[in-house]
């Protein structure tokens, strides 16, 4: 039996402050799933991301990738299957140019000369911004900024990707483009969303976290078609919207 790519259970966080932002997490992802993690703001999901390869430190509860738990001695190996894409480009994005951006990842795992080369064309085709590796990130459209950003994690070839809120902000077209891309990726994707449609586009399994733990983890047409359920968690489909049934 293969181990789930991702396993978090009983996961406690508090902030420095005091405040409780997860509150007993138990969740497991299989290998090749695409989940959405819905929920209202401050339910817990950008904190509940930061822990799958460590940024934040559980206060108690564990976390295991591919059958690895995460620990100081593990956090490199894990950092390496696990990529997360931040909800604003601008914290994934600070080198003069983008393929400087997007070799970083790669050259701090150890890629050099060639490899690395082929690494950042071919993360940057995926993206389609091949034609934009030398400029400047601060010179790019939101739409193309959050490619970059995709692109500068897709570089460490993970094979856990991560990404918080990633229609954010995009214009219509930018956004479509961005889910094809994400659509034809092979990973295990969770994708943090407000964006209903864009989890049911996307995912096939949908989770609520509210109050830092998870209220409802099923498919994401029965998430979806439960008005009650989303009502409660303030998540609303946009007007007109038809959940696909899958
Ligand atoms: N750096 C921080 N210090 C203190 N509390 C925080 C910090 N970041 C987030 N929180 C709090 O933790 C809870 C969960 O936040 P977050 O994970 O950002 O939620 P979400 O991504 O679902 O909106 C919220 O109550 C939020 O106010
Ligand atoms: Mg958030």
């Amino acid at each position: 039996m293969t181990a789930p790519a991702i396993r978090v259970e009983q996961l406690h966080y508090r902030y420095p402050d005091g405040r409780v932002a997860l509150d007993g997490v138990d969740l497991s992802v299989a290998p090749g799933e695409r989940v959405a993690i819905l929920g209202p703001n401050g339910a817990g999901k950008t904190t509940l991301m930061l822990h799958l390869n460590g940024v934040l430190s559980a206060t108690s509860g564990t976390v295991e990738i591919s059958g690895i738990a995460l620990h100081r001695s593990t956090l490199r190996d894990i950092r390496r299957r696990v990529g997360l894409v931040f909800q604003d480009p601008d914290d994934q994005l600070f080198m003069p140019t983008v393929a400087q951006d997007v070799a970083f990842g790669p050259a701090n795992f150890g890629v050099t000369g060639d490899a690395l080369t082929a690494r950042v064309r071919t993360a940057l085709e995926v993206v389609g911004m091949a034609e934009h590796g030398d400029r400047s990130p601060a010179h790019l459209s939101g739409g193309q900024r959050r490619r970059a950003a995709l692109a500068t994690v897709l570089a460490c070839e993970p094979e856990i990707l991560v990404l918080d809120e990633p229609s954010a902000n995009l214009d219509p077209v930018a956004r479509r483009e961005l889910a094809e891309t994400l659509a034809a990726l092979p990973a295990t994707m969770i994708i943090v969303t407000h964006d209903l449609p864009y989890a049911a586009q996307l995912c096939d399994r949908a989770v609520i976290l509210d109050g830092g733990v998870v209220v409802a983890d099923d498919t994401v047409s029965a998430v979806l078609s439960d008005s009650a359920l989303l009502a409660a968690h303030r998540l609303e489909l946009p007007w007109g919207f038809v959940v696909p049934a899958r």
